[in-house]
């Protein structure tokens, strides 16, 4: 296996996280590796928000959190209280990836997946740990969605389309087990 598919086979979804902060060499890496994505067209309508400011990232969590609490089906927030009830896993950095509605629907969605991904396997290979945080646009479904659009400095007209939490895991983990039958050879 070359460093590449090392690098994907050992990727992870981390959910405990140390102190320690990012260097900012290696968050700059990350960062380019983000904006190294391609995207339909070259459009780049993703904007990769570095975040951090730990009172602002535990302001989203405690956001997220009292959004999941009141939704009328309690399935997800009883399923992050079963992990703990910790949305960000006490990470020391979010990186939130705004988005522009694409002219194909759905387009947007498409081009943040693979910066999510260059994102979660430069980390990877820098020896970051990481996880994709869908619950992370929960923060701007709310009251306050707007005053976080505008703290994370959103441009006009984008909205939130994923976050991705790093910081250095508390003890390693290993990946899902890849199920073979997902892929159909046709000969
Ligand atoms: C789009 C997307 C959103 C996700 N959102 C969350 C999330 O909010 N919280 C979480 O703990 N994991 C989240 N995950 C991680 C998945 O649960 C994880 O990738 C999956 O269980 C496979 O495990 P692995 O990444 O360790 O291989 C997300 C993954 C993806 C791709």
């Amino acid at each position: 296996m070359n460093e590449t598919l090392k690098t994907i086979a050992t990727r992870y979804s981390c959910r405990s996280f140390t102190d320690q902060p990012l260097g900012e060499k290696e968050l700059s890496a990350i960062a380019q590796a983000a904006i190294q994505a391609p995207s339909g067209m070259n459009r780049q309508g993703w904007q990769v928000i570095v975040v951090k400011d730990n009172s602002l990232i535990r302001e989203m969590e405690a956001e997220g959190m009292k959004i999941l609490s009141l939704m009328e089906d309690k399935s997800l927030y009883e399923h992050i209280m079963a992990r703990g009830g910790k949305l960000f896993y006490n990470a020391p950095c979010l990186i939130i990836l705004a988005i522009r509605e694409a002219s194909l629907e759905g387009a947007e969605w498409m081009d943040c997946g693979i910066v999510a991904q260059n994102v979660a396997l430069a980390a990877t290979s820098l020896g970051i740990a990481n996880v994709h945080c869908g619950f992370a646009t929960m923060a701007f479904t709310g009251d306050k969605a707007e005053e976080f659009k505008h703290r994370l400095k959103f441009p006009q007209g984008y909205k939130c389309g994923i976050g991705i939490l790093l910081g250095y895991a508390t003890e390693t983990g290993s990946p899902h087990v890849p199920n073979q039958e997902k892929i159909t050879v046709i000969e």
